[in-house]
């Protein structure tokens, strides 16, 4: 029986590369979505056919991951047969309106969704919380990406005109409700990257590096003035910063969206950005440029969201003053474009 499931792309609203690090994150689904069907095969094929991807790919379930876009539905596949939700290959069709390389957790989407169909076609009970950590498990594994849990445990359960306060250690999560006074707008620099491009990883090993140097496995949980005093290279000391700094902003951040505070959310939204273009160094020019004009257009605060080196941004904009501050905006950076925006009813 062929089974259909449909998953969010998601934003990060404040907290990058805090979740490998101990720390907490703030995603929000978006409307932008994947939807794909599948159908459960006798054999060891997998066929991939998908519409806004690159055509149809003919792989097996003992294919090694290649650098292929259908790379993560191989790896969906095999991990649903060691968790027993399948018992062969299968046919999947994939459509999806998450554009790629945009920090808008595409790769997440494709895997989580076809865990869900093949948990449904077995009829099993696994929670989406084990569905996304499975899910994190082909990234890391298969495809050999050393992302952290974000992306799947947001696009497993966050709801579209929400906000996701996730405790990346614990897995504990609260929903946080966003004003309605504001939009949280997805604007694509029109810089497009990959997670396998070799930078994320690069990072991952200079956390590594801090972690080693001083002792925990949790840098978003370091004293910012013990980071400050540290006898370490200045590299690490900056990737620990940032990671000890985003954490705190993250908290605060639920904070301020909580009392409706969109002022206080944007200068930390600011801060955070400034974090990861001097800190964590993983920002682009056109993108502080991008970030830089957004903020003097008018919106409360503005960041890079995302993995970072390419991809998109977001902003959190008066609701009154969105359509003119986003075609002002578009005017100035004309490579950029309008991919999705949150607005909370
Ligand atoms: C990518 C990864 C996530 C997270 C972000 C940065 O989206 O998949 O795990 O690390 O980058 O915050």
């Amino acid at each position: 029986m062929a089974v259909t499931v449909t998953s969010p792309g998601r934003v990060n609203l404040i907290g990058e590369h805090t979740d490998y690090n101990g720390g907490w994150v703030l995603p929000a689904a978006l409307s932008v979505s994947l939807t794909a069907t599948l159908m459960p095969r006798e054999d060891r094929r997998i066929s991939v056919s998908a519409r806004g991807y690159s055509g149809t790919a003919e792989r097996t379930i003992d294919d090694a991951a290649g650098g292929d876009w259908s790379d993560p539905a191989v790896g969906s596949i095999i991990e649903a047969i060691n968790l027993g939700l399948l018992k062969g290959g299968a046919d999947i069709s994939v459509q999806s309106s998450i554009p790629a390389g945009s920090g808008l957790s595409s790769s997440a989407a494709l895997v989580v969704t076809l865990l869900k169909a093949a948990r449904e076609a077995a009829g099993s009970s696994l929670s989406d919380t084990e569905i996304a950590v499975a899910a994190r498990r082909v990234e890391n594994d298969y495809i050999g990406v050393p992302c952290g849990i974000m992306d799947q445990m947001a696009v497993a359960i966050s709801k579209p005109g929400e906000a996701m306060a996730l405790d990346t250690s614990s897995l504990e999560y609260r929903v946080v409700a966003l004003p309605k006074t504001h939009d949280m707008v997805v604007i694509h620099s029109g810089k497009t990257r990959k997670l396998t491009d070799g930078r994320y990883a690069e990072r991952k090993e200079e956390c590594d590096a801090a972690k080693a140097a001083f002792g925990t496995n949790h840098l978003c949980l370091l004293d910012p003035e013990a980071v400050e005093a540290a006898d370490i290279d200045e590299t690490v000391r900056r990737r620990a910063r940032h990671c000890a700094t985003e954490h705190r902003r993250v908290h605060a951040s639920i904070e301020a969206l909580e009392s409706g505070d969109t002022c206080q959310f944007g200068a930390l939204m600011v801060a955070s950005h400034a974090s990861m273009r001097d800190d964590f160094e993983m920002s682009l020019p056109a993108i502080d440029a991008l970030v830089e004009d957004a903020v003097e257009q008018g919106a409360t605060g503005a960041r890079l969201t995302g993995g970072g080196f390419g991809g998109c941004i977001v902003a959190c904009v008066d609701r009154a003053k969105r359509s003119e501050w986003q075609e002002a905006l578009l005017a100035k950076h004309p490579k950029a474009r309008f991919v999705d925006a949150i607005t909370p009813e």
